[in-house]
């Protein structure tokens, strides 16, 4: 508890372009849980390194992520937005968790699987105990609720097993957090294979809209969406990529199916898409025009980051002072 508020804690890498999935499912909501909890939101540039990065791309990329979860509403005033790397607990956090985490229960990890096979030549130990990372990312704010995507659900369990195992070693030392799944996120599908969620890194640029693409773009790429042989837009079984458009449409309109079955009742699946792209665009407009803003101020980015880390590092240094007394550790000689 910070000022009688749960904790909630989430990391987000500074890689790839983030699409209307993530906006949809995720981002947009967290602006609404900084009134029940404090937030931090850490941009993880020490978990992108487990992968190649082109240093100048990184560097950029971390700037831009920030900006672009500030443009979709988090307001750093109420939340604490910061760099990972900026808080020197997270790693030596991390280095202690290793020797509280088995080999076993890393091995069972299905991104560590998923990413040793895609990347068969890198299979560093980075990559391998990236979870244990995340465990002390989460651990030293005592989260109670970490917002993520299903995908990361069996590294926030693995981080309460760890969380758990510390704590009946050496007594309560830290919050067991809860994951929150976002259910709407799941439902946005590509555009392309509307059986398929909508990836950030699909091959196929049509198959998934970015929060940056411009308007022209996401009209096309909307009017080039997979669809039936049916002309009536009608949310029904078997209509994947009508059932995902209207999901989309229903998501920046909120707009019922039934409002939009009426609506488009007697109009093609032309008209149709286009509208999508329509309502898209417009909703995407001011986000773009805020994170152009954003990110021509450096000198503003950078004053935000910094205050994001000073606020991360004083909660992260109590945790982890806790912890190093508690394993024996000796603190420094005072002068
Ligand atoms: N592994 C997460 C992802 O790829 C990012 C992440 C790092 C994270 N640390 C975290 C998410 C802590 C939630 C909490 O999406």
């Amino acid at each position: 508890m910070i000022n009688d508020q749960k904790i909630c804690f989430s990391g987000v890498q500074p890689s790839g372009n983030l699409t209307i999935g993530n906006y949809l499912g995720a981002i947009r909501n967290f602006s609404n849980y900084s009134d029940a909890y404090k937030c931090f939101y850490c941009v993880v540039d020490q978990h992108a390194i487990t992968v190649r990065q082109v240093p100048a791309e990184l560097r950029r990329r971390t700037y831009e992520t920030l900006a672009l979860y500030m443009a979709c509403g988090l307001d750093p005033e109420k939340n604490t937005l910061y760099v990972q790397s900026h808080v020197p607990a997270h790693a030596e956090l991390g280095w202690i968790l290793n020797c509280f985490t088995m080999f076993g229960e890393l091995s069972r990890m299905t991104q560590f699987k998923d990413k040793s096979s895609r990347h068969a030549d890198n299979v560093n130990a980075g990559l391998f105990t990236y979870p244990v990372l995340m465990a002390a990312d989460i651990l030293l704010y005592q989260t109670d609720v970490v917002p993520t995507g299903v995908d990361q659900k069996q590294h926030v369990e693995l981080c309460r097993d760890i969380a758990e195992r510390f704590n009946q070693i050496y007594s309560g030392t830290f919050t067991v957090p809860e994951p929150m799944i976002s259910q709407s996120g799941k439902k946005i599908m590509s555009l392309a294979e509307p059986t398929k969620k909508m990836s950030k890194s699909d091959e196929n640029p049509n198959a998934v809209v970015y929060i940056l693409d411009d308007k022209d773009t996401i009209i096309r790429k909307f009017r080039r969406a997979v669809t039936d042989s049916d002309t009536c837009v009608r949310f029904a079984e078997g209509k994947d990529g009508i059932n995902n458009l209207m999901t989309i449409y229903s998501c920046f309109t909120g707009k019922t199916m039934e409002e939009i079955e009426r609506e488009f009742d007697g109009k093609g699946y032309g008209d149709f898409k286009t509208a999508v792209g329509e309502v898209c665009a417009d909703a995407l407009a001011p986000v773009q025009a805020r994170f152009a803003q954003l990110l021509a101020d450096k000198a503003g980015l950078e004053a935000q980051m910094k205050k994001g880390a000073d606020e991360a590092s004083y909660y992260a240094r109590k945790t982890l002072s806790k912890v190093q007394k508690k394993l024996g550790f000796v603190p420094v000689p005072r002068g």
